[in-house]
């Protein structure tokens, strides 16, 4: 990919999006990176903030429309944009359910939508999705992320068929843990008289561990997506960061049985 290309990356305000806006725009790419609050007060950035919410409509028709406007193009959009939760499934709400699946899932589906008929237009393109290994291992306590994640692995798989004749790439990176806010920011349900409690405080001190010091960086992750991004690949998945490709091999050939096991253990799970 030759320098100049017009970047449009969700969530750049902090954590991955952020790294990879930062990497991108060092590599000689124009760069617009959204956050649903950047302030007049931003220190300088490396690229251009744009304002979006993915999960309004309006917003994401109207980010879209200012990079066109000052770019007449959008060559690669990245849909990084996303927010976690924690809690077992019986405890948490319908509604908490739906907020994450709108971040996370129908967010991703509405950027696609805004770009999706200038990317056609113009024949080329290359579409982004940042999905998670968590979008083929499902971990306890974390059920609409994982959801929305292997709904982010089908949507994905299905767009790399749609658009295969129109000139346009369809790439999902799939991290394993990175060192982000993202954990630490979303909604814990810790309920003193829940029959999960034990578990889940035993799961929240391996989770926090795991997005710790063992976490890969987001500097070395971005470095990592901005060579795939750069690179001629038409590949569809693309596992990134520290074990993220051994926790997939693992998930691919060891049975249900031995693999939920081995996942129980590890986030402490069992009395
Ligand atoms: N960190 C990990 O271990 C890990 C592992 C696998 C996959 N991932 C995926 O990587 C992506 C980035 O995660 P991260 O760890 O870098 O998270 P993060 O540090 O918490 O950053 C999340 C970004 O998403 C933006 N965002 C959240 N809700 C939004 C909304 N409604 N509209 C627009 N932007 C929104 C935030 O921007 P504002 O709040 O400023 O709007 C922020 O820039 C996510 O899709 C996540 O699922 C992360």
């Amino acid at each position: 990919m030759k320098h100049g290309k017009v970047f449009l990356i969700t969530g750049a305000s902090r954590g991955i999006g952020r790294a990879l806006a930062d990497e991108v725009a060092s590599r000689g790419h124009i760069v617009y990176g959204s956050s649903r609050s950047w302030s007049e007060s931003e220190p300088a950035l490396t690229f251009h903030p744009v304002r979006m919410d993915v999960t309004d409509d309006a917003s994401v028709r109207a980010a879209v429309q200012e990079v066109l406007e000052a770019e007449q193009r959008i060559d690669v959009l990245v849909n990084n944009a996303g927010v976690s939760h924690c809690g077992p499934v019986e405890e948490t709400s319908l509604d908490a359910g739906r907020d994450l699946m709108e971040t996370n899932y129908f967010g991703v589906v509405r950027a696609i939508q805004a770009v999706l008929p200038h990317m056609r237009k113009q024949g080329f393109g290359t579409i982004v999705n940042v999905g998670s290994v968590g979008g083929k291992i499902a971990i306890p306590f974390q059920p609409h992320y994982c959801a929305s994640k292997f709904a982010i692995e089908g949507l994905t798989e299905t767009l790399w068929q749609e658009l295969q004749g129109f000139g346009i790439r369809v790439l999902l990176i799939e991290p394993a843990d990175v060192r982000t806010e993202i954990y630490g920011r979303s909604p814990h349900l810790l309920e003193k008289d829940s029959p999960y409690l034990d578990a889940l405080v035993r799961f929240h001190a391996v989770k926090k561990k795991d997005m710790g010091d063992s976490a890969d960086t987001p500097d070395r992750v971005s470095v990592r997506i901005a060579d795939i991004i750069e690179s001629d690949t038409n590949a569809l998945r693309h596992p990134v960061a520290r074990m993220a490709g051994l926790f997939l091999l693992a998930r691919k050939f060891l049975p249900d049985s031995i693999f939920l096991w081995v996942v129980r253990r590890s986030f402490r799970v069992d009395r």
